[in-house]
């Protein structure tokens, strides 16, 4: 089933308050693109809170501050509720309801093929690793679904979940009509995968074993001035970009060019010949100019909860009519009786 013709495609994506600060990569691989998506798309943005007790320990007073401090965060680096719908999924019940219906249409297979579950299962063993985070890809195909997103703006470690999503709503339109909208991942190649500081050869990270190699967005400039001074290059001094044979220096590189606006190889022309050192100061002063900003309005958000808690009630009430409408569809054409007003 498609949306009105003339309506502005439609965005979806989430992000999980399960840290104490979202990350570079975080705001780089995919909440810089919500930003833009505003201004062009019908978007709708949410703190993934249902996702964040899928490693099955939380606390929930922490959990609670997180959520807050994620959305504080998502309004502060430009999400603008007056553009776009920003809300908790919890309050939007129509996820887990839909999430059931697709649960009962994926294979045990297909789910256990997904590499983010398998990372923890090698990790862990499978013993200690609950069904939630085995489950965990169709809460999210659900999320997607319920809104019939056109477009999901993500980093390159989601690309597989999107893949699910799309088997999935093909899965269901085949089976009961055309319902569901497939939808298509919107990751852009040079900056879905920001690798770890420390580690060039990972993404990076909030479940790392090492933070030390991660910016967080509310570190304190000092912190960040440390992290990036003291990030693993190379042992030649080229200040190249060549994600092949020198990652650190081209992540480096990456990150330089999306805070600044300025092009990798206006970037590379300007630091020929000068070595590592001086592309490390002038990038942590960058980096600073951008979080210390940022931290301050996320700061500004949660001295007002009030008014936080405000922006994501009528996120949420504005969502929710719109999953409402397709959960019945979807629960008409898989044969449940609709029940009387
Ligand atoms: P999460 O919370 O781990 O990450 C939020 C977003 O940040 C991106 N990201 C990165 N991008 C580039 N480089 C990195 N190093 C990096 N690390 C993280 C992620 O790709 C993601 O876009 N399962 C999702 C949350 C989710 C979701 C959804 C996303 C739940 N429902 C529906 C889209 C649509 C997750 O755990 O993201």
């Amino acid at each position: 089933m498609s949306r009105m013709a003339g309506d502005r495609p439609r965005v979806l994506s989430g992000i999980q308050p399960t840290a104490d600060s979202f990350h570079l990569g975080n705001y780089i691989g995919a909440v810089r693109q919500w930003v833009a998506l505003q201004e062009t798309h019908d978007a709708f943005y949410c703190v993934v809170d249902l996702h964040a007790l899928t490693n099955g320990e939380w606390d929930p007073a922490e959990l609670r501050q997180r959520s807050r401090v994620a959305a504080a965060q998502l309004l502060a680096a430009g999400v603008d509720p007056h553009r776009c719908t920003l809300f908790v999924q919890s309050h939007v019940p129509e996820h887990t309801q839909l999430s059931w219906v697709l649960t009962c249409l994926t294979g045990m297979g297909e789910a256990s093929r997904m590499t983010q579950y398998k990372d923890r299962v090698a990790r862990y063993g499978a013993e200690r690793i609950g069904v939630g985070m085995f489950t965990y890809p169709i809460l999210q195909a659900a999320d997607i679904l319920i809104y019939r997103a056109d477009q999901v703006p993500v980093g390159e470690d989601q690309r597989q979940h999107i893949e699910l999503t799309r088997d999935l709503a093909q899965r269901f339109n085949h089976r009961f009509g055309d319902v569901l909208v497939v939808p298509e991942p919107y990751i852009l190649k040079a900056t879905g995968k920001i690798l770890d500081l420390q580690d060039p050869t990972a993404k990076m990270s909030k479940s790392s074993e090492s933070q030390a190699g991660v910016v967080d967005l509310l570190d304190e400039p000092a912190a960040i001035t440390k992290k990036v001074k003291r990030a693993v290059t190379d042992t030649d001094t080229a200040v190249r970009y060549d994600p092949e044979t020198k990652p650190g220096v081209s992540n480096l590189l990456t990150i330089f060019s999306v805070l600044t606006d300025r092009p990798v190889a206006e970037l590379e022309a300007a630091y020929d010949g000068m070595g590592y050192g001086a592309l490390k100061t002038d990038l942590a002063e960058a980096v600073v100019g951008f979080t210390s900003p940022l931290r301050e309005r996320t700061l500004g958000w949660l001295d007002d909860s009030g008014r936080l808690d405000d922006v994501l009630a009528a996120g949420a009430a504005h969502a929710r009519k719109v999953a409402a409408e397709t959960l019945t569809h979807v629960y008409d054409a898989v044969g449940f009786i609709q029940p009387r007003e």
